[in-house]
């Protein structure tokens, strides 16, 4: 028998409880993980609360958590990539499973564990820093000499993206709130602009790249500020193709996908000394109510993880 943290119906915190159910075993292409770490992301309470569209009430009971780093303990026939005792990490799909002892993946979308890495930062990795590239490079095309603005760069995903741009080359503006400026500003941004205390208007302009993780009204105030023939992605609502004709640029929303080789990728950055992970705080599997609440409110400092084993 494998723990898992499972809801049984969408609700508040008080729907996660613990059970133990009978381990599923890998298919072909497969891999049976034993999960030291997991990590908690936005997601994890908007399906929680039963407001992602993506898991409706047919998936329960579900166990949430999309990141795990661990260690394999079975592969099936065809998952040849990796062998029994490798260390990894990366994203299960929307069906979830991370915030267990135990997990079935995709060989594909996995990566060796960056070597000297601990699993609790590794698990901060793959959903917030696979979110951060591809919004930065596969969406946003983002070049070395490039600007782009990067809001919320405190958080699980901004602090990736703001080490990321700059590992390209790019300039890097950010916006944070006050107790943040200095964090962000450790990670390497080029301008960090307090929008408790400043307009970012007034320190931001003809930039290549908006990257929207806050929406409403930080966004609705970025479009001007792009160059004709920039773009604005973001990671939560589809932004107005009428707005994006009017401006001259290109405008677009995308969902993470998980991707092995791009997780190597980024592996590779952190084993040499180029982006680190931050975590904020680590609880038990089994206060995984408690972290997520923590995430909920919103004002996570880098990523928030879950101590399996
Ligand atoms: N489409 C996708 O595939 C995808 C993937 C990952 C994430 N997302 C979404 O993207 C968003 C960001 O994710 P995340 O994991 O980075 O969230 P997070 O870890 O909760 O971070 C949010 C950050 O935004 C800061 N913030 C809040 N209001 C702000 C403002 N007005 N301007 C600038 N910063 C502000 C917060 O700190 P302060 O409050 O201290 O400023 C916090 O550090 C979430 O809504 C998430 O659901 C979507």
């Amino acid at each position: 028998m494998s723990k898992v943290i499972r809801l049984h119906r969408f609700g508040g915190n008080d729907v996660l409880q613990a059970d133990d159910v009978e381990q599923s075993q890998p298919d072909a292409g497969e891999l049976l993980v034993s999960i030291r770490a997991a990590s908690v992301n936005p997601v994890d309470f908007k399906i929680r609360s039963g407001k992602y569209p993506a898991v409706k009430g047919d998936r329960l009971p579900y166990t949430p958590g999309r990141d795990f780093s661990g260690i394999i303990e079975k592969c099936g026939a065809q998952a040849t990539r990796f062998k029994a005792g490798d260390e990894v990490f990366g994203m299960v799909g929307i069906h979830g499973g991370g915030y267990a002892e135990h997990a079935v993946v995709d060989q594909s979308a996995i990566a060796a564990k960056p070597a000297g890495l601990d699993h609790l930062h590794a698990t901060a990795i793959p959903l917030a820093g696979q979110t951060a590239w591809q919004g930065l490079f596969r969406h946003g095309r983002l070049q070395a000499g490039q600007s782009v603005l990067i809001h919320g760069g405190s958080g699980g995903v901004g602090h990736f993206a703001i080490q990321f741009a700059k590992a390209k080359g790019a300039r890097v503006l950010t916006t944070v709130s006050t107790d943040n400026v200095k964090f962000a500003r450790e990670l390497g941004a080029d301008v960090v602009i307090d929008y408790k205390t400043q307009r970012f208007e007034d320190h931001a302009g003809e930039l290549d790249m908006v990257f929207d993780l806050i929406d409403g009204e930080t966004r609705e105030r970025s479009w001007s500020l792009l160059k004709k023939g920039g773009v604005l992605v973001s990671t939560l609502t589809e932004p107005s193709q009428q707005k994006a004709d009017e401006f001259g640029v290109r405008a677009l929303r995308y969902t993470v996908e998980a991707d092995g080789a791009e997780l190597a990728e980024i592996a590779a950055l952190v084993t040499a000394g180029k982006v680190k992970p931050h975590v904020q705080r680590t609880f038990a599997l089994d206060a995984a109510a408690d972290a997520l609440a923590s995430v909920e409110k919103g004002h996570s400092i880098g990523k928030i993880v879950l101590k399996v084993a």
